[in-house]
């Protein structure tokens, strides 16, 4: 596997190559990010994975600077997997003067859930990920389900920019009790790990109740919303949101797209201590 650090150095290395799949990640590489390299490597072409922990998805309040920065242990972990290139680049590389022109999503999609609590969130992650596509050029990008609404908005980026990329959507990988794969985990206390898939299994309360009901209506989706808040934050919780919406983008369900059976996922961010997780189930 080449590591390259530069811009051109990375161009210079893909020259010549018609396709390349692309994983790009913040590093601090899990089972949950290896799946993603393997399903980039099932497309038959050469993998590019990017670490970079891009400064412009934080908020001031958030953990940039204690992210867990392991590039070491990342390059070994993606060299396994037969990644082709790792793109490692530093900030100064990526945001060589301070980055004006940014991506800015639409707000009906971009500005609620995680972007309502994350303001300025996606239009970070989109900034980056258009510049990250411009060096790379992949023909695919793979991005894990987890962030349910990050790939909505990525996938809805390149087709309004008519960018060549097919956006793929991983399953998320999960550890033995459910609790979903971040690097995020690794801030939980041994109690806070005891009690973390209980967000998950709140999901699956909530997805069996909506089941149950078989053709529920708007106002019983928000009476089992408020009782999952109830139940988590008497748990020790403090929910952001649960919150049950269409798939197809992500408002909540009208009395028609309910009694028409429309695809429903709930989303879930809530904070144990001072550690965010999120997570999501398909109905
Ligand atoms: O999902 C992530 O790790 C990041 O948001 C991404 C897509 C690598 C952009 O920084």
């Amino acid at each position: 596997m080449k590591i390259v650090h530069t811009i051109a150095e990375l161009r210079a290395q893909l020259r010549g190559q018609l396709r390349t799949s692309f994983v790009p990640t913040m590093g601090n590489l899990h089972d949950g990010h290896l799946s993603l390299m393997r399903i980039a490597a099932k497309h038959g072409d050469p993998v590019v994975a990017s670490v970079f922990v891009n400064r412009l998805q934080f908020t001031p309040n958030e953990d940039f600077d204690r992210y867990p920065r392991t590039l070491e242990d990342d390059a070994r972990k993606l060299e396994a997997e037969g990644v082709y290139v790792l793109f490692a680049p530093d900030e100064r590389e990526i945001y060589p003067v301070p980055q004006e022109f940014r991506i800015s999503p639409p707000r009906d999609l971009g500005d609620i859930l995680e972007g309502e609590f994350r303001p300025g969130f996606f239009v970070g992650v989109t900034t980056v990920v258009m510049k990250l596509f411009q060096c790379v050029g992949p023909q695919v990008a793979v991005f894990g389900k987890k962030d349910y609404q990050q790939q909505m908005v990525i996938r809805q980026m390149c087709e309004q920019f008519s960018l060549p990329t097919e956006i793929i959507a991983a399953e998320t990988i999960r550890d033995h009790d459910g609790l979903a794969l971040s690097s995020r985990n690794g801030y939980l206390s041994a109690s806070e790990r005891a009690q973390a898939p209980s967000l998950y299994e709140r999901l699956h309360e909530m997805r069996s109740t909506l089941l149950a009901l078989g053709s529920p209506t708007p106002q019983d989706c928000r009476a089992i919303e408020a009782e999952a808040l109830t139940f988590l934050t008497n748990q020790g919780w403090t929910p952001d949101y649960l919150s049950i919406r269409l798939r197809r983008n992500l408002r909540p369900p009208s009395a028609e797209d309910l009694s028409a059976g429309a695809a429903l996922v709930i989303l879930a961010a809530a904070r144990l201590g001072s550690t965010r997780l999120i997570d999501n189930l398909e109905v």
